[in-house]
């Protein structure tokens, strides 16, 4: 999800308000028993990414934390996996190779300590669509700092998942695919080896484009890991441009079909995938567009270790996709038909 929706999502601080609990629209589904053969079952989970134009801003003002009952909540519905987007800037400020802010850390480190207790995954989300500053990040051996630097944070913890950045678009191909080893290298060389790494694409690592104009396929084909255990996340919304802002899908079978030729590419690569961003608004087209592509991934679990949706976080008020417990949009009227895949 880019730029302008987080700064619309900012906006909505304030709308937030949530309906009575008692609503008769919440999904009563109270079992963590998963129906589905995914590793993986997430649900982004934002507000620490919120505001940012504003470097480093004001918790509570710019940006926020996600709510450990939510995670709760999800985690009652089966959900096993939280994607924490954040600002790389906020929690290494002024440069690549500096030190870690405390403040932001203890509050990093609070919601992945309270997430990978219950046993559930914690994706470590840097949001930074490969810029740092606003500036697309060139330095590969200050990027590698980075990732050493913010790895060292959570080594030992075997229930983190690091992501190398959200969103790399509208750069060069060679450094979207020096970020992505540099961070894979950075992350080993602070001694986490034994957790998974996601690594993402240009062209916003969209699905729909990974085989064909991205140029993903054929330059991220041959990152390497000595563990051995980089999974490709790809997002992919079903909205006409794939941009994830509108609640309207192109058809019914739109899901399945963006997702087809990178499922085939995965396979005949013989590599790992996970869906880090997907979304459709609360009615019966989306609904089927959802099911339909999620049908489809589990029908290749063996290659698609997941998904996750896009996007959950207290401060999204009426936002169209909105996955926070009680009451909004998604939740009340997409999770319901969602439960087979979770
Ligand atoms: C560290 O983070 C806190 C909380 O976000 C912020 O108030 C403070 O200004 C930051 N310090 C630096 C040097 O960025
Ligand atoms: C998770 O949150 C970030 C920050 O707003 C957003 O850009 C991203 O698209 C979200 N992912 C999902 C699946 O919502």
């Amino acid at each position: 999800m880019r730029f302008l929706d987080i700064l619309i999502g900012a906006a909505a601080v304030g709308s937030a308000l949530a309906a009575p609990a008692g609503d008769a629209q919440t999904p009563t589904t109270k079992t963590s028993k998963r129906a589905s053969k995914f590793q993986f079952v997430g649900v982004n989970q934002s507000g620490a990414e919120f505001g940012n134009k504003d470097l480093p801003g004001q918790l509570g003002k710019h940006y926020t934390w996600p709510v450990h009952s939510t995670i709760d909540t999800l985690i009652g519905k089966g959900f096993n996996t939280f994607r924490i987007p954040f600002m790389m800037e906020r929690l290494i400020p002024t440069k690549l190779t500096g030190t870690v802010n405390a403040t932001y850390a203890s509050g990093l480190t609070d919601i992945v300590n309270y997430i990978t207790g219950k046993g559930a995954y914690a994706i470590i989300d840097p949001h930074n669509f490969g810029r740092y500053y606003d500036k697309v990040i060139t330095d590969v051996d200050g990027f590698k700092a980075w990732w050493t630097t913010t790895a060292k944070l959570y080594a030992s913890n075997s229930k983190v998942i690091w992501d190398t950045n959200n969103e790399y678009h509208d750069m060069d191909n060679a450094l979207v695919r020096k970020l992505n080893q540099a961070a894979i290298d950075g992350i080993r060389a602070a001694g986490a080896t034994s957790q998974y790494i996601m690594v993402e694409g240009n062209s916003y690592s969209g699905a729909w484009t990974w085989t064909t104009s991205s140029g993903n396929s054929a330059n991220l084909k041959d990152l390497t890991d000595p563990q051995d255990k980089i999974i490709y996340e790809m997002h992919q919304y079903l909205d006409s441009d794939g941009s994830g802002t509108s609640a309207t899908c192109v058809s019914s079978t739109i899901g399945a079909e963006r997702i087809r030729d990178a499922t085939a590419w995965l396979k005949a690569n013989n590599k790992k995938g996970f869906l880090g961003e997907t979304a459709g608004g609360a009615n019966a087209q989306c609904i089927s567009a959802l099911t339909g592509m999620l049908s489809s991934m589990a029908a290749n679990s063996d290659v698609w270790t997941g998904w996750a949706w896009w996007g959950g976080g207290p401060w999204w008020g009426d936002y169209i996709y909105g996955m926070e417990p009680p009451s909004s949009t998604a939740y009340k009227g997409v999770l319901p038909s969602l439960i087979p895949y979770i």
